[in-house]
């Protein structure tokens, strides 16, 4: 029998981490592949939160997270710690995910060497190289040199095509969050004191509407930041509504947010939920708020409006199946599009249908299948 091909899975950040523990699973449990983890720990504590509870131990842990960490020294320090990782590893081939400084830097030292890199939620634009930045550009750089692209879904496959990658090359495979969320739905089934954290809240707030929010993109950083916290603060001064806000840890998102937001008996900032409570949140919430990419997959798939705070998406799935809506940083608009889900049932039960344009909860399975194919085993 040949020898299973060695795959070095590389990621570091809570979303990362996310949506690819599916995939290590099922690369460990297939005969054809070694399956060797390092993580950057561009994240800590995030990241920790995932790995504890997907029960992944990482081969290989880099721990470069630095506070407040610039771009280009977390770039250039993950570069260097993922190359000699790769020197010592030898893999047959690198598999990274997404858009953040792991991700990008995962598939230059994996090209350096000459080593195919696969790119897991491939093709995914939002035409803006500042919106989301700099994720726009790390996922086309690592798409000019990914091997194979899985695509969730035919719009971002159909991105890569306009790009003038190579169609046998891309595969449309849903996204693995929506395997990362059938896994722990039917954990917190089976367990439901996983998620049973949030029951203080939860009866602190019973008479009240709850709105979940998290935010942390740098482009919003300085106005848009502040602009979202004034949307919160007037948001909260309705006496039927509940804020629960999970801060990023960021100290540019939790500065702002404390300093704007503390002291309001109704906005809970809590620290960041590990991704069971995360899922009971988006349960409980009649709304939630963002700006984040994985959010935008997470509500519509569990049929939960979701009010995207970006001028445009790279996700444009959501939108268009009418469960995401795109308002932008400005406070009055956020103010006005959560007051008319909150006041006019209509607008709301429009928006409230599951739909899951990102996948069936089977990518996992077919990332692997297709990666098989593509070594001859
Ligand atoms: C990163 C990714 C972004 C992704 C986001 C998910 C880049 C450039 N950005 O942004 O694409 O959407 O993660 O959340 O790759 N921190 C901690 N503990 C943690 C995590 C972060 O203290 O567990 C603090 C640190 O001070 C750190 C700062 O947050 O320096 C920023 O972390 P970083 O990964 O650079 O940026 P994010 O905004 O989290
Ligand atoms: N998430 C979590 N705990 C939180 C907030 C978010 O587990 O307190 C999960 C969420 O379910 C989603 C992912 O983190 O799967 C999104 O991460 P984030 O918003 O940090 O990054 P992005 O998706 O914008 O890159």
């Amino acid at each position: 029998m040949t020898n299973p091909a060695r795959i070095l899975v590389v990621f570091g950040t809570r979303p990362e981490a996310i949506k690819l523990f599916p995939v290590i699973n099922a690369l460990k449990a297939d005969p054809r592949f070694e399956c060797v983890v390092c993580v950057s720990a561009q994240h800590r504590e995030m990241l920790d939160q995932v790995l504890d509870i997907a029960g992944i131990v990482p081969d290989h842990d880099l721990d470069v997270m630095k506070p407040d960490q610039s771009l280009d020294e977390l770039t250039a320090r993950l570069l260097t710690g993922l190359g000699k990782v790769m020197d010592e590893v030898q893999p047959d081939r690198v598999i990274v995910q997404g858009d953040t400084a792991t991700a990008m830097a995962g598939a230059l030292a994996a090209y350096y060497r000459k080593v195919p890199v696969d790119h897991v939620e491939a093709g995914l634009r939002s035409g803006n190289i500042y919106h989301p930045w700099p994720e726009e550009i790390n996922r086309k750089i690592i798409g000019s040199m990914a091997s194979l692209h899985f695509a969730p879904t035919a719009t971002s496959a159909n991105a890569l095509k306009a790009e003038n990658v190579d169609p046998a090359r891309i595969h449309v495979t849903g996204n693995t969050v929506i395997d990362a969320l059938h896994w722990v739905s039917a954990k917190i089934a089976a367990q439901p004191s996983l998620a049973g954290g949030l029951a203080d809240l939860e009866a602190r707030f019973a008479q009240r509407r709850i709105i979940g929010v998290t935010s942390h993109r740098r482009e919003n950083f300085g106005d848009g930041m502040d602009n979202i916290a004034s949307a919160i603060r007037q948001i909260a001064a309705r006496d039927d509504v509940a804020v629960i806000f999970p801060v990023h840890l960021n100290p540019n998102v939790r500065k702002v947010m404390h300093e704007a937001l503390g002291g309001l008996d109704n906005v809970a900032m809590i620290e960041p939920l590990d991704y069971p409570h995360f899922a009971r949140l988006i349960g409980i919430a009649e709304i939630m708020l963002t700006d984040s990419g994985g959010v935008q997959e997470e509500a519509p798939a569990l049929g939960k409006p979701v009010l995207v705070m970006r001028e445009t998406t790279e996700r444009p799935e959501g939108v268009e199946a009418g469960t995401a809506k795109l308002v932008g940083t400005q406070a009055a608009r956020i103010v006005t599009e959560i007051s008319t889900l909150l006041d006019d049932k209509a607008a709301y039960e429009q928006m409230a249908r599951a739909h899951n344009p990102f996948g069936d909860g089977t990518s996992a399975r077919r990332i692997a299948e297709l990666l098989a194919n593509e070594i001859g085993r």
